[in-house]
């Protein structure tokens, strides 16, 4: 049995179909809102499940920089209640990251072995919650991604989604050629993750699509897999002043996982591909 935290998210829509095997207990808020210890506490009890795969966390990454006490209350204190209570029930715990914890310069990319130093409130928070998994628990494992795509027209609120909306309505866009990331297509990780944790390696991995590319190429690649005329306009990201700051680059590679030899990830480009054909369907 996999119980499931903020199931109801972008990543949370593929969970069914990746863990289509397993017994699933699908939770969100408020009927399992993380921050309530009590919560986690009895509904964990009552599923008694081998593993809990913690998907809660607020996204926002700009509304955790207005709303700190939110941010770590949700993020870290969220993740806390969560470890503690696999602690006591002996459940396997997965924790999503991100690559968002780094903080590099433009071309730079980083392995599990690179420090952590996140810039903003948000990857602060996450990182807290990375912390607090490795002190509490043995059998762990967490996963960095990248940039997540997916959920469709229902659920995607990220760049991907915001993009292919506007290239129904606009002639030009303009996007950031100066930040730097590693797509992750939620589809993907999930399947990663479901082949990782058969091999009982427990730890920390970085589990991204392959390949780092700026917002401007992932633009680009939208509007030629939608065949849309759209020209898609570089500009530097102080066009676009934001709340959080963001490193230049946050791109990750799944450098442990290429090391073990059992990488399972697609190049960002294929990943791009598949969710855009399946748009809205
Ligand atoms: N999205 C990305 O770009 C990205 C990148 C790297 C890592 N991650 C990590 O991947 C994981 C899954 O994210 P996602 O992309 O699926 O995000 P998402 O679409 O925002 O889903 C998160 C889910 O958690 C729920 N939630 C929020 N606060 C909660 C609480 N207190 N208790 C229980 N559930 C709560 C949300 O509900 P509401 O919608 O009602 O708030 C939402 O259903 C998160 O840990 C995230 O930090 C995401």
């Amino acid at each position: 049995m996999i119980l499931v935290t903020g199931a109801n998210g972008m990543v949370g829509s593929y969970v069914k179909e990746i863990f289509h095997d397993v017994e699933l207990a699908l939770t969100d808020i408020p009927e399992m809102d993380v921050t309530n210890k009590d919560l986690v506490f009895s509904l964990v009890a009552k599923y008694k499940p081998t593993t809990v795969l913690h998907l809660a966390a607020e996204t926002n990454v700009d509304k955790c920089e207005s709303e700190i006490d939110h941010a770590f209350r949700t993020n870290a204190m969220g993740t806390y209640n969560v470890a503690l209570a696999c602690q006591k029930f002996n459940a396997v715990m997965i924790y999503i990251s991100t690559g968002g914890v780094f903080n590099g310069h433009a071309g730079q990319i980083h392995t599990e072995f690179d420090s952590p130093a996140p810039l903003n409130i948000y990857s602060k928070a996450k990182y807290e919650g990375e912390l607090i998994v490795r002190d509490l628990l043995h059998k762990y494992y967490i996963f960095r991604a990248g940039w997540m795509i997916g959920g469709g027209s229902a659920k995607d609120k990220k760049f991907v989604g915001k993009i292919i909306e506007l290239c129904k309505t606009r002639d030009e866009i303009e996007v950031v050629n100066d930040k730097f990331g590693s797509p992750t297509f939620a589809r993907d990780f999930l399947r990663g993750i479901n082949k990782i944790i058969k091999t009982g390696n427990f730890g920390l991995y970085h589990l991204a699509n392959t390949g780092v590319c700026s917002r401007y190429e992932i633009a680009l690649e939208i509007v030629k897999l939608l065949g849309r005329e759209v020209m898609i306009i570089p500009v530097s990201s102080d066009r676009f002043p934001l709340p959080a700051q963001r490193a230049a680059s946050e791109a990750i590679k799944n450098y442990k996982l290429d090391l073990l030899g059992i990488n399972p990830m697609p190049s960002w480009k294929q990943a791009l591909e598949e969710y855009i054909k399946e748009w809205g369907t």
